[in-house]
């Protein structure tokens, strides 16, 4: 957008002031968008762990990104920088997957306890083949999860893990009774048993996590399902219980969906899950060449859009085979590692996975974020990878330096929608179009937050052209529509460390009439409005 669009304005500035003309080229007219809100009707839950993060070991997403030592001279608490903390909080993250991705599939967890001196040194395969100080463990994650208010999601190591490694790890994370594993907990700091949310059985076990046939998957999955018991005595029944996540859709593949599905169906009293994950990068180009992270023009931005609009046909794709073992809708789709994946920065180790964050970004992850909203009757989470440094981060840090991501604005702004009702909404889109490429020009989502109050957010994809809604809403007599607005003038537009408020929200407000409630997006933007 910005790109062209500057050079065509800096042109007709020039040809203006030679001419003593106005300019030759009007900004273009706004796109009109209708858009019906029922707010008689209430459609499923939006679950808050839709809003979940990913933190993987890899590069500095914990090391230095979360975790900087007790004695370093970055503010923190027990290790866990304080800044990041602090701006974590505000998001309300819901859950954390932790230890990996593939990272996973590597870990063992008692490198990972006990007096920091004494923890072995040991590698990270996967990433860049740097040395693991097993400094961040197992209680350094609950701390971490403490600090920022957030629930647990234990990615475990079917890959080069064994089953009672897993039932160990358990065992010392959540067993309520003395046993020698709990006492050796208790000797670490923490008497009381971990609660657990999520359990991810496994990582891609069709790829790093093991290279398993979806079969020989699902034979590992239903004796990993049965061994990792939670022993926590607050989580043995009902809504508290741990929900088990399997490994499902293989990048465009959806033979493990079909395979665990086919096994649940048929199960047996010894196992059991309650999820199937989904994994779904935005990949602007090809898997080698993915494109640039920042300073990028208009066909770049274009074609990341169209990627990533790939979400809906995806989850489509896996609801239809849930559906049909699973028509009650009992196990969840856990869209558990998502987002942008672009080139790494310049200069970086490529095995680090540090990119840029921009505006584009943003309109990313809201659209995302619409998309499993619109799909909440199935989709129970997500988690964006990831959450520190890593792929489309929340937060960039660089020693003491830390800043805030466009992403990150648009998971602040959307926090009205954890946990809830979305209510329908039906709206001409209007159309994206570049060259070839042909998108939805704009999105809307709307919902009820538990205290009753109508929440709407609407995303604007065209980097050009404004967009000029008119909402009727039936069910409430609207008296004002006010929220925050997220934008910039160019779609690469990012956070740096020097200038950290270059795309940060501003408050923003419709215009209520007879009525119905009417607003301008700008081009390439993002708005979360409520209605009152
Ligand atoms: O998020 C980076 C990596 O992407 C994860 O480790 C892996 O699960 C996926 O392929």
């Amino acid at each position: 957008m910005a790109i062209g669009k500057s050079l065509k304005h800096s042109a007709c500035v020039g040809i203006a002031a030679l001419l003593a003309f106005e300019p030759l080229i009007a900004a273009p007219a706004p796109s009109e968008h209708r858009i019906a809100i029922d707010a008689t009707k209430a459609g499923p839950t939006i679950s808050r762990d839709i809003f979940g993060q990913f933190a993987e070991h890899l590069g500095s997403g914990i090391y230095g990104g979360i975790w900087v030592g007790r004695g370093s001279p970055i503010a923190n608490v027990r290790g866990i920088r304080s800044d990041v903390v602090q701006a974590l909080r505000a998001i309300e993250v819901p859950n954390v997957r932790w230890p990996g991705g593939c990272f996973a599939d590597n870990y063992h967890w008692r490198n990972g306890i006990g007096p920091q001196d004494k923890r072995p040194q040991t590698l990270n395969p996967d990433w860049g083949g740097v040395i693991e100080p097993n400094s961040f463990g197992t209680d350094e994650y609950f701390d971490f999860l403490g600090q920022i208010g957030a629930d647990a999601f234990i990615s475990e190591n079917i890959g080069s893990g064994t089953a009672q490694e897993s039932a160990d790890w358990f065992e010392y994370m959540t067993s309520g009774k003395p046993t020698t594993l709990a006492n050796l907990r208790a000797a670490n700091g923490h008497a009381a048993p971990y609660r657990i949310k999520y359990l991810g059985l496994g990582n891609e076990s069709w790829g790093c996590g093991g290279a398993m046939s979806p079969d020989h998957y699902v034979e590992e999955m239903k004796r990993f399902s049965h061994y990792t018991r939670n022993y926590n005595p607050a989580q043995q029944s009902g809504s508290a219980a741990m929900k088990r996540i399997a490994v499902g859709w293989d990048s465009g593949n959806s033979d493990y969906t079909e395979a665990v599905m086919k096994a649940w169906k048929d199960k047996v009293w010894s196992w059991d899950i309650e999820g199937v994950s989904l994994h779904g990068y935005t990949i602007p180009n090809s898997w080698e060449q993915k494109g640039p992270s920042f300073g990028f023009g208009e066909s770049e931005y274009a074609k990341a859009i169209r990627a990533t609009l790939k979400m809906k046909d995806w989850i489509a794709r896996e609801t239809a085979i849930m559906d049909r073992y699973d028509p009650d809708r009992k196990v969840g789709l856990y869209i558990d590692e998502w987002g942008i994946w672009t080139d790494p920065n310049p200069g970086t180790n490529p095995g680090f996975l540090q990119q840029q964050n921009t505006l584009r970004d943003a309109v990313i992850a809201g659209l995302n974020l619409d998309i499993f909203m619109r799909n909440a009757e199935r989709v129970r989470g997500s988690n964006i990878a990831q959450m520190v440094n890593v792929l489309q981060a929340m937060i960039l840090t660089d020693g003491p330096r830390m800043v805030r991501t466009p992403t990150y604005y648009v998971y602040r702004m959307y926090v009205p929608f954890h946990d809830a009702t979305l209510v329908p909404v039906a709206f001409d889109p209007g159309s994206y179009i570049f060259g070839t490429i042909s998108v939805p020009q704009v999105d809307a989502v709307a919902a009820r937050d538990k205290a009753g109050n109508l929440w709407l957010a609407t995303i604007n994809v065209d980097p050009d052209k404004p967009a000029h809604f008119v909402a009727s809403i039936s069910g409430i007599s609207a008296r004002d529509a006010a929220g925050e607005l997220l934008t910039s003038s160019r779609v690469d537009a990012h956070n740096s460390f020097e200038s950290p408020n270059t795309v940060i929200p501003r408050t923003f407000a419709g215009h209520v009439a007879r009525g119905t409630v009417e607003f301008d997006l700008p081009p390439a933007a993002i708005a979360v409005v409520q209605v009152r």
